[in-house]
């Protein structure tokens, strides 16, 4: 069976992505990945410390390779992400010395030049395949709703205010034709005091006259949280507020609840069961918005690699076991009546 095809005959169509991993697909073919799914992001080699993390040093192979193999299988890419508190190097914001910038002007002047800079870049190299992209996470985990004003004290926001959002926003839209639409890219955006800041800071951005084109709502979700009308009301919610305005799932994966397991083994088949009635039901909402969400991403494709096991918690996110066989996660998305 095929998602994709599944995904495309189900009313309405959204593409659904998956990443990859850094040096290639981590043991998962390259077929099975373009067999299931049409749209590809890269987990981390589009970052700023992947591709310039030391100054005017620009490293693209992982990044090249992730394009190509998108362009060979006939699959479109999401870029992820330029401005973002993580895996950004720490020159960014020092001086020539190593230290602190200071919050100063002429230090805002400084980190946004960079900022433009790193930008321009990086499209500019990858100009050439651009007509592969669809979407960009231009603006990454900005907000932080329990602050008064809704920012996260990044060191953007300690040496520039918000005008490290306007200037990548208006930087990528000069570089980039319409087809490829911007993003905002955040976490909990269910969460009604997150979704209150996200409604603050697009208006804000509209009123500004920022070219934004849309939100990513990453979900990263478990099995206790949140429900699938939450989802469903923080995407209408956006949605009324802002007429046009894209919505795309865009790190989609699905973890246990509370106290979770050891080891991969450990984890009954109940458990799978459980998540595989959960994707179904994420999946049924997201379809019911009726084209609301345009694109769902899954922040990977097995269980052999994940970004939420550490050493003492294995969690099985994702539609194929670690030895790549459909779980009921699989059949949760792609036909439920297969479901134990
Ligand atoms: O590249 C180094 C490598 O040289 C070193 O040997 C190794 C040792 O730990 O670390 C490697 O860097 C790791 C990097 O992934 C590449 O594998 C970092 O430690 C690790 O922290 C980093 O984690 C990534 C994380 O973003 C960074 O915060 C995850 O793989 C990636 O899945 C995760 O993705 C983020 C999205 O971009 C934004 N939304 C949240 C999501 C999950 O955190």
């Amino acid at each position: 069976t095929n998602l994709l095809s599944v995904a495309q005959t189900q009313s309405p169509y959204f593409p659904i992505g998956t990443i990859a991993y850094s040096g290639g697909l981590s043991g998962v073919p390259g077929d099975l990945v373009a067999k299931h799914f049409n749209s590809l992001v890269s987990e981390n080699d589009m970052k700023w410390s992947a591709l310039q993390a030391t100054p005017g040093v620009f490293t693209y192979a992982n990044a090249d390779a992730q394009v190509a193999f998108a362009k060979a299988r006939g699959m479109k890419l999401r870029g992820h992400t330029f401005a973002w508190h993580e895996q950004v190097p720490a020159w960014v914001f020092q001086d020539a010395t190593g230290n602190a910038l200071p919050a100063t002007p002429a230090s805002k002047a400084l980190v946004l030049q960079r900022e433009v800079e790193h930008i321009t870049q990086v499209l500019n190299h990858f100009a050439p395949e651009v007509a592969s992209f669809y979407a960009w996470d231009v603006v990454n985990e900005a907000i932080d709703a329990s602050q008064a004003d809704c920012m996260r004290k990044s060191n953007w926001y300690l040496l520039t205010g918000t005008d490290f959002i306007d200037t990548a926003f208006r930087t990528a839209r000069a570089l980039l034709p319409a087809s490829v639409k911007l993003y905002y890219n955040d976490y909990s955006t269910t969460d009604p005091a997150k979704l209150a800041c996200i409604q603050q800071l697009v208006a804000g951005l509209k009123s500004r006259g920022v070219p934004i084109d849309g939100i990513g709502h990453q979900m990263h979700i478990s099995l206790s949280y949140p429900t699938p009308a939450a989802v469903t009301h923080a995407v209408r919610t956006l949605a009324t507020a802002f007429p046009g305005l894209s919505q795309q799932v865009t790190e989609m994966d699905i973890k246990i609840s509370d106290p979770g397991y050891a080891l991969y083994e450990d984890i009954p088949p109940a458990v799978h069961a459980q998540l595989g009635y959960a994707w179904r039901n994420y999946f049924n909402a997201l379809r019911s918005l009726n084209g609301l969400i345009d694109s769902v991403t899954l922040w990977g494709q097995a269980d052999n690699h994940t970004w939420l096991t550490s050493a003492t918690r294995t969690e099985a996110p994702l539609l194929f076991d670690p030895s790549l066989k459909a779980k009921p996660a699989y059949w949760g998305v792609v036909d439920p009546s297969q479901l134990p």
